[in-house]
C-alpha cells in the first residue's frame, strides 16, 4: 500500500527521509554490525549518537549553555508531576493558565504537590481563545507559571509568550516544539512528549535552566529528580535509545530543511491553506479566535454532523487518515506537524472542497 497522509495528533507522521535512513541503517548502523536498538547505551557508538542529537537540537533551538537538555521517559504526562515536584522549591503555590484539556490535566496533577492558582482561564468560552497578556492575574509568590502554548485538542495557540516578570515560565510544548524558532531564554523549563514533532513515542524532552533544579520536594523518587538525570547525561538508567536515535535523525532532517525559520514559513502556509477554505465555506467551521489558531492542530466541524462518518470514510479511501476529532470536541482535526508534507495539506484541501461540492 502507498503511504498515506496521516493527520494523527500523535504519534504522528515521521519524515519519509528519516524512515528510509532508519531502514537502511536497521541491521548495521554504520559498520557497527548492530541495530541501534541493540547497542549498549554506554557504548561509544550510542554515546556518539546521543551527543550528536543533543548538539543538533541545541543548535536548532539555539539553546543557551546554562540550560540542560534531558532525554527522559514517561511522556508529557509525567512532567505534569515532575514539574511541581522539582520547581516548587519550598514555595507553596504555582500559577497555571487554564486554556484547554492539557492544561487542565497539568493543573489537576500539580494539585497533588502544592497549591495551584489559576491565573487565567478560557473555560467560559469553551477554550476557543488564548487569554490576553492583560488578563493574566499572576500572583506575587508563585514558584513558577505554567502554560500550554498549543492546546492540541482544541487547536488553540498563544500568539505571544507571556511576560511574567522574573518567575520561571514553564511551557508544555508537546505539540508545538520545533515548529518555529523560539527564544529559549524566556523560559525556565520547556517540555515535550516526542511523538508529534520530535520522533517516536517513548521519549520526552525537557529543556531546563540549570539553576532551577536540585531542590526536589522531600520524598521525590530518584527517577523523578531532574538533577539526577542532568548529572548523568540522561543515562542514570537505560534511556529510550532507539527513540533518541530517531529523534536525532529528525533533527538532522530539520537542519537540512533549513532549520526552524524555514519550518515556520512552511507551517504557517500549511495552516493558512486549511483555515482559508474553512473560513470561505459555510459547510466547514472552526470556532477558534482568528489570532489564536493553531498552526499544528486544525479542528473543524461539518455543518451537518450526519456527514461525519461519510467524510472520514471517503477521506480514508483517498489516503487521508486519522482525521476524526478528539472525542471531547467531536468533528474533525487535522494535525499538520513538521513531517506532514505540504502536498498532504493540498490533498486534504482538494478533498474537502470536492466533498463540499458533492454534499453541500
Ligand atoms: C499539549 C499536550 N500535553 C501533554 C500531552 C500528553 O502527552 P503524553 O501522552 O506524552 O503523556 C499531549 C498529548 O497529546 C499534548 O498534546
Amino acid at each position: 500500500m502507498a503511504r498515506v497522509y496521516n493527520f494523527s495528533a500523535g504519534p504522528a507522521m515521521l519524515p519519509e527521509a528519516v524512515l528510509n535512513q532508519a531502514r537502511d541503517e536497521m541491521l548495521d548502523w554504520r559498520g557497527s554490525g548492530m541495530c541501534v536498538a541493540e547497542m549498549s547505551h554506554r557504548g561509544k557508538e550510542f554515546m556518539a549518537i546521543a551527543a550528536e542529537a543533543e548538539a543538533d537540537v541545541r543548535e536548532l533551538l539555539a539553546i543557551p549553555a546554562n540550560y540542560k537538555v534531558l532525554f527522559l521517559q514517561g511522556g508529557a504526562s509525567l512532567q505534569f508531576a515532575m514539574i511541581p515536584m522539582n520547581l516548587l522549591r519550598g514555595a507553596e503555590s504555582a500559577d497555571y493558565l487554564n486554556t484547554g484539556s492539557w492544561s487542565k490535566k497539568a493543573i489537576a496533577e500539580a494539585r497533588h504537590y502544592g497549591k495551584v492558582h489559576v491565573a487565567a482561564t478560557t473555560e467560559a468560552s469553551k477554550f476557543t481563545c488564548a487569554p490576553a497578556q492583560a488578563e493574566l492575574n499572576l500572583s506575587a509568590d508563585a514558584a513558577y507559571v505554567h502554560y500550554t502554548p498549543n492546546e492540541t485538542i482544541e487547536g488553540v495557540e498563544f500568539p505571544y509568550v507571556p511576560e511574567i516578570g522574573d518567575r520561571p515560565l514553564v511551557a508544555d510544548m508537546s505539540s508545538t516544539i520545533l515548529s518555529r524558532p523560539i527564544d529559549v531564554a524566556k523560559f525556565g523549563l520547556i517540555y515535550a512528549g516526542a511523538q508529534k514533532n520530535i520522533g517516536p513515542a517513548g521519549l520526552t524532552i525537557v529543556i531546563v535552566r540549570e539553576d532551577l533544579i536540585g531542590q526536589p520536594i522531600p520524598g521525590t523518587p530518584t527517577m523523578l529528580d531532574y538533577k539526577i538525570h542532568a548529572d548523568n547525561e540522561s543515562m542514570y538508567n537505560t534511556p529510550p535509545t532507539y527513540a533518541w536515535y530517531l529523534a536525532g535523525l529528525v533533527f538532522k532532517w530539520l537542519k537540512n530543511m533549513g532549520g526552524l525559520a524555514a519550518m515556520a514559513e512552511i507551517n504557517a502556509r500549511k495552516a493558512q491553506k486549511l483555515y482559508d477554505i474553512i473560513d470561505a465555506s459555510s459547510f466547514y467551521s472552526n470556532p477558534v479566535a482568528l489570532s489564536d489558531r493553531s498552526w499544528m492542530n486544525v479542528p473543524f466541524t461539518l455543518a451537518n454532523a450526519e456527514l461525519d462518518e461519510l467524510f472520514l470514510k471517503e477521506a480514508k479511501a483517498a489516503g487521508l487518515t486519522t482525521l476524526k476529532g478528539h472525542r471531547s470536541v467531536g468533528g474533525m482535526r487535522a494535525s499538520i506537524y513538521n513531517a506532514m508534507p505540504e502536498a498532504g495539506v493540498d490533498a486534504l484541501v482538494a478533498f474537502m472542497q470536492d466533498f463540499e461540492r458533492r454534499n453541500g
